[in-house]
């Protein structure tokens, strides 16, 4: 593994083996076991949108490695007056062991790999989000002792977070239901990728999708980039919304899981992200864990 652009260039193996190692560090961490595998090494973080959770755990998680972290705002950056991506990467591989990037398009996550000499990781476009996946994936085995056979349901728009998880649920061995409006649909080629490796339902009817799941996932309306759209999403997606009766269709133990940030009483209802806060809050932390196991491997290989 060289880079993290999305989870489609990861094989089954390289998942498993980033979420044995994010348990490793999730355990060492808890028994406040050092663990300073990358002293001496820097992390750049490119930010061109808001973010709290990936930024605190990319900062936190390089220091309790023993490195360092930059916060590098896109408005600070040349980049943000015009420099090419191209340049950009081939000066910040000079000076850091790794970029972590969080944009619009996911062509200039690809772009820094292809011009950089050092390892890229995808810290959210508007096609993938793989760090948060592999939280999400580290989260399910936790609460549900495996993938493999288990059903994940996500209802919502069919966005950056819906394509990942189609990706990484379908490579770790889940059947993945996605219920999502008309004109909402995932990424087409995804979308075909899962229909021919493995189990995917694409349904309008959310009490489908969510029928007999372990995990069911849900996410914003209206993405970040996607503001001026939000009135017109906030009608489409009426119904589209995780509440105590859409969980009735779920397994009675059915884990709730959403990347946050949240909007109680859009996709999902305060009870019941209160009532099932305990596992939410767990992905969040496990973001941490997740990826310091992905710096380790891309910078010590
Ligand atoms: N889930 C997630 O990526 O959160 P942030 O936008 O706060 O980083
Ligand atoms: N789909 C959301 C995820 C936020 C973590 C967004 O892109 O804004």
């Amino acid at each position: 593994m060289k880079h993290l652009l999305k989870l489609g260039d990861l094989t089954r193996e390289e998942i498993l083996d980033l979420l044995g190692l994010a348990d490793q560090l999730k355990f060492e961490r808890k028994n406040n076991i050092p663990h300073p595998v990358l002293a001496g090494r820097t992390l750049g973080m490119i930010f061109q949108k808001s973010s709290t959770r990936t930024r605190v755990s990319f900062e936190a998680g390089m220091y309790q490695l023993g490195g360092n972290a930059l916060f590098l705002s896109s408005r600070d950056l040349q980049i943000g007056r015009g420099e090419p991506v191209q340049d950009t990467a081939r000066v910040l591989s000079r000076y850091l062991d790794a970029i972590m990037i969080r944009t619009y398009a996911q062509s200039e996550v690809e772009d820094l790999a292809r011009y950089g000499s050092i390892p890229i990781i995808n810290g959210l476009t508007d096609y993938a989000h793989p760090c948060q996946v592999l939280a999400d994936l580290q989260t399910i085995r936790e609460y549900k002792g495996t993938l493999q056979g288990r059903k994940l349901a996500f209802i919502g728009d069919g966005n950056n977070m819906a394509n990942s998880l189609i990706v990484g649920g379908i490579k770790t061995g889940m059947s993945v239901a996605i219920g999502c409006p008309k004109g909402y649909l995932p990424d087409a080629d995804i979308v075909k990728w899962a229909q021919r490796c493995g189990d995917l339902t694409i349904t309008e009817d959310i009490n489908e999708a969510a029928s007999n799941a372990d995990a069911v996932y849900t996410d914003v309306w209206a993405s970040m980039g996607m503001e001026e759209e939000a009135d017109r999403r906030r009608r489409d997606f009426a119904g589209y919304q995780v509440n105590a009766k859409l969980m009735e269709y779920a397994k009675p133990d059915a884990i709730v899981l959403h990347c946050l940030p949240a909007h109680r009483g859009e996709e999902i209802t305060d009870e019941v992200l209160e009532a099932h806060a305990g596992e939410i809050f767990e992905e969040a932390e496990n973001r941490l864990h997740a990826q310091k196991a992905v710096l380790v491997r891309l910078i010590n290989g």
